[in-house]
């Protein structure tokens, strides 16, 4: 089965396409397009400019994939018929620039060899997440390919099970005795701490109470006057402060809920103590330049060890296997790291299963995996809708 994945769901377009075949699965192509450069000038994502960029990219990733794999036929021999126009016009409503890029790329290439379209239906930004439905709507409907809606966090959940190498073939081995697992998605929007009984059986045992752990990053990031997005400007930051003398000045941040018997998370009040630390060092004319390393370093200790504590604890008190981590966060090598320890020292009978750096984002693989093993649940073209607060 052949599986095209389509993400929209933030500020990355992804385009993957999959073969998957009883657990055998290769990544054929992963193609992301980060808006990084366009958001970064405003410090976080702007809604309307991704919708934008995702409208403009998605048909050229979708020819470039195809392209890639060889799956683009050649030129079409009978035009698309006046009432199929219609219906894509329909389809992709008010998206004008996808309706245009992709009327005229159906007017020269016939249909590919594609069993299957699986796409991001939630959770995410609304007006990011339409461009992609919708797309994958239109091509559902004008091939005939059977479609599938995916929840956005599975996909992070299962992102560490994807093949090491492009263009690898390699068994998926999600077998039962993974589980009981306890899942933890990290990333710019959603800080979860899910119980997977197996797959499509979660239990979400705890999340954030206002920011996520990636908002966290970002957030202070911008605090330290550091680029967007926060997490990795945060983290190189940090690294110099190994190089360092110790800083003559105490600098202590708290760890939020660390100690609280449950499995839920904060992280704002962090960034209010930030806030309030940047300005205090102000006052005491402190360069924000020369004491930001520490900084930068206190706030991911500061975040991660609270991050660590919280799952393992889970972990502990719902006796399970394996502890999964999928999302932008895991990027994170000091965090990555911690987790190795203290598994290692604390829990050293349960397995850490973690995604190549190169799937801790947002991609379309995940997505398309996540329909390769969930088997036969196939959505309709005609009532698919995004929803940006689909809960797992
Ligand atoms: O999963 P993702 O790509 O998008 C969402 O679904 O939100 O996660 C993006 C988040 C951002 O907040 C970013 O700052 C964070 O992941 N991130 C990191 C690192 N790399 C990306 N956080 C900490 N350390 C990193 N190295
Ligand atoms: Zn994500």
């Amino acid at each position: 089965m052949r599986i095209l994945g389509i993400e929209t769901s933030c500020d990355e377009t992804g385009v993957s396409i999959l073969d998957f075949n009883q657990n055998q699965c290769q990544i054929l192509v992963n193609l992301i397009y980060s808006q990084i450069a366009i958001h970064q000038p405003y410090g976080g994502v702007v809604p309307n400019l991704a919708k934008r960029e995702h409208q403009k990219k998605l048909v050229p990733l979708f020819k470039l994939a195809l392209d890639q794999t060889d799956l683009l036929k050649n030129k079409k021999t009978s035009p698309i018929s006046k009432n199929k126009e219609e219906k894509i016009k329909e389809i992709l409503g008010k998206d004008e620039i996808l309706q245009k890029k992709l009327l005229e790329f159906l007017k020269k290439y016939s249909k590919p060899k594609i069993d299957l379209i699986a796409v991001t239906k939630g959770p995410g930004l609304a007006p990011a997440l339409w461009p992609g439905v919708n797309f994958a709507r239109a091509l559902s409907f004008v091939w005939d390919i059977p479609l599938i809606g995916i929840n956005h966090l599975e996909g992070h959940l299962f992102s560490a099970f994807l093949p090491k190498k492009i263009g690898e073939k390699e068994k998926i081995n999600i077998s039962k005795n993974l589980f009981p697992a306890i899942g933890l998605v990290i990333s710019g929007g959603h800080t979860q701490l899910i119980l997977v009984n197996g797959i499509g059986k979660y239990r979400l045992i705890g999340e954030t109470r206002d920011d996520a752990a990636g908002e966290c990053f970002d957030k202070t990031a911008r605090l330290l006057r550091l680029d967007y997005p926060g997490g990795p400007a945060i983290a190189k930051e940090a690294l110099k402060s190994k190089k360092m003398v110790k800083s003559a000045i105490e600098i202590k941040l708290p760890r939020p809920m660390i100690n609280q018997k449950n499995y839920d998370f904060s992280f704002s009040g962090l960034k209010t103590a930030v806030f309030y630390l940047v300005e205090h060092l102000k006052k005491q004319n402190i360069s924000l330049k020369e004491i930001r390393p520490y900084l930068a370093n206190e706030i991911q200790n500061s975040i991660n060890e609270v991050l660590v504590a919280k799952t393992l604890r889970a972990a502990k008190n719902f006796k399970v296997k394996n502890v999964i981590l999928g999302g932008g966060v895991v990027a994170n090598e000091v965090l990555l790291n911690l987790f190795k320890k203290e598994i290692h020292e604390k829990l050293p009978k349960i397995g850490f299963i973690v995604p190549e750096k190169k799937y801790t984002g947002d991609n379309a693989s995940m997505i398309a995996l996540v329909a390769g093993i969930k088997g036969s649940k196939r959505d309709n073209w005609r009532n698919l809708q995004a929803d940006a607060n689909w809960q797992l």
